[in-house]
Formats: structure tokens, sequence, C-alpha cells
């Protein structure tokens, strides 16, 4: 399988930014750890600050992967541009938090993208991004 993770806002400062609630790995390193995990699939990782070329990002992969992990991080709560561009393509998309993020502010608690994707995984630390791919492979295993 073809799996792309996809992170948005901020998650480029992994390891240094709020340490309690994100820990203190960046995600070069997990993302490595990851790769060792599946060693039979191919996982790419992309990441950005820009609400458009995370959209940019998920049509260009649309026909060539199989399916993305996306932690679209503060844009979760507010991009309906995100939801839209998830909804417009048919690989299945899984949204994946870090945190646990009902545990936390009231604005954390509302997704714009969750209906949007087949599933979403939320408060198992980095862990969560592996329980994503899992969740892919399995879908693509029941196909
Ligand atoms: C996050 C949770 C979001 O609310 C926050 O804006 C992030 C990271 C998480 O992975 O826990 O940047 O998506």
């Amino acid at each position: 399988m073809k799996i792309l993770i996809l992170n948005g806002p901020n998650l480029n400062l992994l390891g240094t930014r709020e340490k309690t609630i994100y820990g203190s790995e960046s995600f070069d390193q997990y993302f490595e750890e990851l790769m060792r995990v599946f060693p039979d699939f191919t996982l790419e990782y992309f990441q950005s600050n820009v609400e458009g070329e995370i959209i940019n990002k998920i049509h260009e992969v649309r026909f060539s992967f199989d399916g993305i992990v996306l932690n679209a991080a503060a844009y979760t709560h507010t991009s309906v541009a995100i939801r839209d561009a998830i909804s417009a393509v048919d690989i299945p998309i899984v949204e994946v938090h870090i945190s646990n993020v009902h545990k936390r502010e009231a604005f954390r608690h509302t997704s714009m993208i969750s209906a949007s994707c087949v599933g979403v995984i939320a408060g198992f630390g980095l862990d969560s991004y592996r329980l994503g791919v899992e969740a892919l492979s399995k879908m693509n295993q029941d196909k």
C-alpha cells in the first residue's frame, strides 16, 4: 500500500512545541520508526503550515496513493476547504490527532473534517499515526 502522512500547521515543531501535550520526539524521528513498522508499505510524509498546500497535496495524490493519514492540526477546527477537498477525492482519509482533543479547550471539540473522513483517531500520542495506517491497511484487506 502507498500511504501519505499529511501534517498541518505547527506540526513541523513537534519535539520542541508544547512538549507536555505533544511529546519530545520530532516527527522526522517518529517517521523513521513508522517506516520500520510497515516495511512492506510505501509511506510518504508531507507537512505544510499553509492551508492551500494541504489541499493541493490531497488533490495531487488522489490517483497515486491508497490512502491518507491526516493530522490537519488547527485547520481541523476551521477549514471547510480541507473538508471539501477530502470529500472531493475517492481515497480513504483517516483523521488523526496526537492529543485527545476532547479533553482540551471547547474549540477543539469541533472538527470540520470528521464527517468527510473514514474515521478518527485521537489521544494516543504519535502512536495515533500508526493506528491510522493500521486502519487503512485493514480497510484495504477487507475490500
Ligand atoms: C492536534 C490538535 C489540534 O487541536 C491542534 O491545533 C494541533 C494538533 C493534535 O494532533 O493533537 O495543532 O491536531
